[in-house]
């Protein structure tokens, strides 16, 4: 491969599939997705966001990608090269401000992770789910500890992210998310055939669409810009460091198909054990920390597949925190022309500032509420049922129209060919029914019409 002169790029097609899905699969899959699905009534939230991955969540990573590979540049300086003098440079402006907002609570729950790292071995003292449940509700809301684990997680993703694009990403992800999986698998059937789990499943895969509000139907829309890192231009940002041989098709089906599958099996492996434990689905942003203990604790060997769970994923959560963190740095360096460590340490001390105030709004500062929020859910909320999804919106249609089918086939193709039907398919999704209908949820979905 030719190196690109004063940039860093992927080495391996397959490490750029795996630094993609390292990315999209993270908290998002394992920690947010099971929460999400408990509160939002289980199977017919499911079928929805499915639905959404395939017509919107699809076809716009792939508009990322595109835009990326085109213009060579992060998210904001992309617009600026590919349409010079419009508007279009102010999307990327909406996604560092998600980025900002994302990684604030994102931070936060990664050292929560951490701290669990260390549980098996220190003192939670077992006494059935009350006692994990005690637990957690009282480390969250303590004013010092969760602050030290989150600015540990900041501080190991502003280091990687200083110590550059391949070396840094590439080799993390390629071999720790296999291990990954195969962890959850192993969950999965612990958890199965706990007693009282069928319920879990029906829960899971048999819909009630009456249990479904359309604010919850906006939730699944957030969550598959979320969970597939769309909607801010991460993938604008990761899509410039794609050497031009790559097949950016096969990129985003890969990373789709792996992302998706993880949440499934994550929701697999929580929701059943949640019935199991006579626990509610609906517990919240402390679900997966409240039902694993339980689960690590029902299994032979429960001390040794904890620790491991939790290191893998903290470092999920790694290879996700440097993309949204590598967002911020390549706006700050590429486009305020500042020097790369210069903006990663900038960037990361800003966003762990905020970060402190998510944490702290979940014990010392809860009675602050916006919308009846605290800080930390108003975050989540901003960014990914609203900017994301708007962010979204706008990167279709700046494919579908402003670049247009003529570049998009030259981009995609790359010197190959190309099924004519395929282009035909994406265009339409992109000009129309991916913008349509994020614009549709959202307005009803904010409650901007009934
Ligand atoms: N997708 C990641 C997760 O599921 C989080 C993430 C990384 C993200 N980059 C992003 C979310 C960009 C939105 C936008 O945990």
């Amino acid at each position: 491969m030719t190196a690109i002169k004063g940039r860093d790029s992927f080495k391996s097609k397959f490490g750029v599939i795996a630094a993609a899905a390292g990315s999209a699969i993270g908290l998002g899959n394992i920690w947010k997705f099971p929460y999400i699905t408990g509160e939002n009534g289980g199977a017919a939230f499911l079928f929805v966001y499915l639905a959404f991955i395939a017509v919107i969540g699809l076809p716009i990573m792939l508009s990322e990608l595109i835009i990326g590979r085109k213009a060579h540049r992060n998210a904001i300086g992309s617009f600026k090269k590919l349409a010079p003098a419009t508007l279009w440079k102010y999307i990327g402006i909406f996604g560092v401000g998600a980025a900002f907002f994302i990684l604030s609570f994102y931070g936060v729950v990664a050292g929560w992770s951490i701290r669990y790292i260390f549980i098996a071995f220190s003192d939670l003292s077992y006494n059935g789910a009350e006692s994990v449940n005690a637990f957690f509700n009282s480390f969250i809301k303590n004013p010092l500890q969760p602050l030290i684990y989150q600015l540990i997680f900041m501080f190991l993703t502003g280091l990687i992210v200083i110590i550059g694009v391949q070396k840094g990403i590439e080799k993390f992800s390629k071999i720790l998310m296999p291990i990954l999986l195969v962890l959850i698998i192993v969950l999965d059937i612990r958890a199965l055939t706990l007693p009282g789990a069928s319920d879990g499943l029906r829960f899971l895969f048999h819909p009630d669409f009456g249990k479904l509000s359309f604010e919850g139907v906006l939730v699944a829309l957030g969550h598959a810009f979320f969970s597939l890192s769309l909607g801010m231009g991460t993938l604008i940002t990761y899509g410039s460091y794609i050497n031009k041989k790559n097949n950016l098709i096969r990129v985003a089906i890969n990373v789709t198909i792996a992302d998706t599958l993880i949440a499934i099996l994550a929701g697999i492996a929580i929701i059943p054990a949640v019935f199991a434990f006579n626990l509610e689905p609906s517990e919240g942003p402390g679900l997966i920390f409240i039902t694993l203990p339980n689960v690590f604790k029902s299994m032979p060997g429960g001390d040794f597949f904890s620790v491991l769970f939790f290191v893998l994923l903290t470092i999920a959560a790694l290879t996700s925190a440097i993309s949204i963190l590598e967002v911020v740095v390549a706006y700050f360096s590429e486009e305020l022309k500042m020097k790369r460590r210069v903006a990663t340490v900038f960037a990361t001390v800003l966003i762990s500032l905020l970060g402190i105030i998510c944490s702290l709004s979940l014990g010392i500062y809860s009675n602050y509420t916006f919308f009846g929020l605290n800080v930390f859910d108003l975050l989540d909320f901003i960014s990914a049922n609203i900017l994301l999804p708007i962010g979204g919106m706008l990167i279709s249609l700046f494919v579908g129209w402003s670049l247009g089918k003529y570049k998009v086939f030259k981009e995609i193709a790359h010197g190959g060919s190309l099924k004519g039907s395929f282009l035909v398919i994406f265009m339409f999704l992109v000009r129309f029914l991916a913008p349509l209908a994020i614009f549709f949820v959202f307005i009803k979905g904010v409650g901007l019409i009934d």
